[in-house]
């Protein structure tokens, strides 16, 4: 068992939080950095209950460099940093445009600038399929180009990874893993961490757990006639754990890897359609959610979902849950947060 300490950015939000689980169980030990402007110490809280291990925290701005030089002043022993700390709305980036760019580009130019000067040099990076747009061919590949960003969210992906592939080259000791993940669901299933959204949810699966709970009246699908079997758009569903355990597999191996600068699909490589999701809730959970059929929403994409090949061998690594687990684990969670 390994005892190496990662500094972990974002460690209080929805992947990060179950990140955390993984790497303590693999014997990791992560100091965690956030600044709870859009995460919350409840999830800290669920971690310290899962492992039995009060970790190291500080409630940091990942762009605020005096901040940073000080954790890793504290912990000389960090060996890699994992970087989950970004704003994440898809909505809110087309209405703020420069608080997106600000925020998810300086925090990553903040921390690499730092982790040079502390001599920290390996490096995994949250990324999106979003850096994608609609592919050409699905299922996707690694190797596909980027489009034009449908929204400045997707472009600080699509920046961060550039800024990322540059770094590399410059910085001969720099070992960067980006990791584009499809969309991320479900709950640890002990239901004691899981998602947190803010507001409204956005995304599909707190908003279907959020209707059975009965805190939203109903579910609109949005859009019925794209080209997809049901009329539905087409995604790849990845549970979070699994989301999780591929972090701790890109750490093991991000010294063995070919290039110093490695992206892989996180996803199942099976497309599931919005209806399908939904009624495999009301399946699984035997509750019903009301929904109704809307229009489609602006700059979704029809169907991405992921050629995940490069990852299950690179990174020995693959999916191991179902979206029926998925579904049961967010609903547990959604019951236990009602309580
Ligand atoms: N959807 C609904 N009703 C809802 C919410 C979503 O029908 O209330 C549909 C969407 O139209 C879409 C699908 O469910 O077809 C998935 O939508 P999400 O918002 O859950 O996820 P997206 O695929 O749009 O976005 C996700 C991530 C982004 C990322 C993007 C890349 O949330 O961070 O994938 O494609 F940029």
């Amino acid at each position: 068992m390994t005892s190496q300490s990662i500094l972990v950015t974002g460690g209080a939000g929805y992947i990060g939080a179950h990140t955390l689980v993984e790497l303590v169980a693999s014997g990791y030990t992560p100091v965690v950095l956030d600044d709870l402007s859009r995460s919350s110490m409840k999830l800290m809280d669920g971690v310290k209950q899962l492992t039995g291990k009060q970790l190291s925290f500080y409630q940091v701005d990942c762009a605020d460099k005096t901040e940073l030089r000080r954790v890793f002043g504290l912990h000389p022993e960090i060996s890699a940093v994992m970087h989950f700390a970004a704003f994440k709305s898809v909505n809110e980036s087309v209405e703020k445009p420069l608080l997106y760019f600000r925020n998810n580009i300086d925090s990553l130019l903040s921390l690499l600038e730092v982790m040079q000067e502390a001599n920290v040099n390996r490096f995994v990076f949250s990324s999106s399929c979003t850096v994608y747009g609609q592919p050409d061919r699905i299922p996707v590949t690694e190797d596909a180009p980027f489009k034009r960003p449908e929204s400045p969210y997707g472009a600080t992906k699509q920046m961060g990874e550039r800024i990322l592939e540059d770094a590399v080259k410059a910085w001969k000791e720099l070992k960067v893993v980006s990791l584009r993940y499809f969309n991320p669901i479900g709950a640890h299933p002990s239901g004691v961490i899981g998602e947190l959204p803010i507001g409204v949810p956005n995304n599909l699966a707190p908003y279907i757990t959020q209707t059975a709970i009965g805190k939203r009246s109903r579910l609109t699908v949005f859009g019925s006639d794209y080209n997809t079997p049901d009329g539905s758009c087409l995604r790849d569903f990845i549970h979070v754990v699994d989301l999780a355990v591929a972090h701790v597999a890109a750490l093991s191996t991000i010294d063995q890897l070919p290039s110093r600068f490695e992206a892989f699909n996180l996803g199942t490589g099976v497309p599931v359609s919005v209806l399908e999701l939904l009624n495999t809730f009301m399946r699984v959970t035997g509750v019903n959610v009301p929904y109704e059929i809307g229009p489609r929403r602006p700059g979704d994409i029809e169907k991405v979902y992921a050629d995940p090949s490069k990852s299950n061998r690179a990174l020995r690594w693959r999916t191991k849950l179902t979206i029926e687990d998925a579904l049961r684990d967010a609903w547990r969670w959604e019951q236990n947060l009602a309580k």
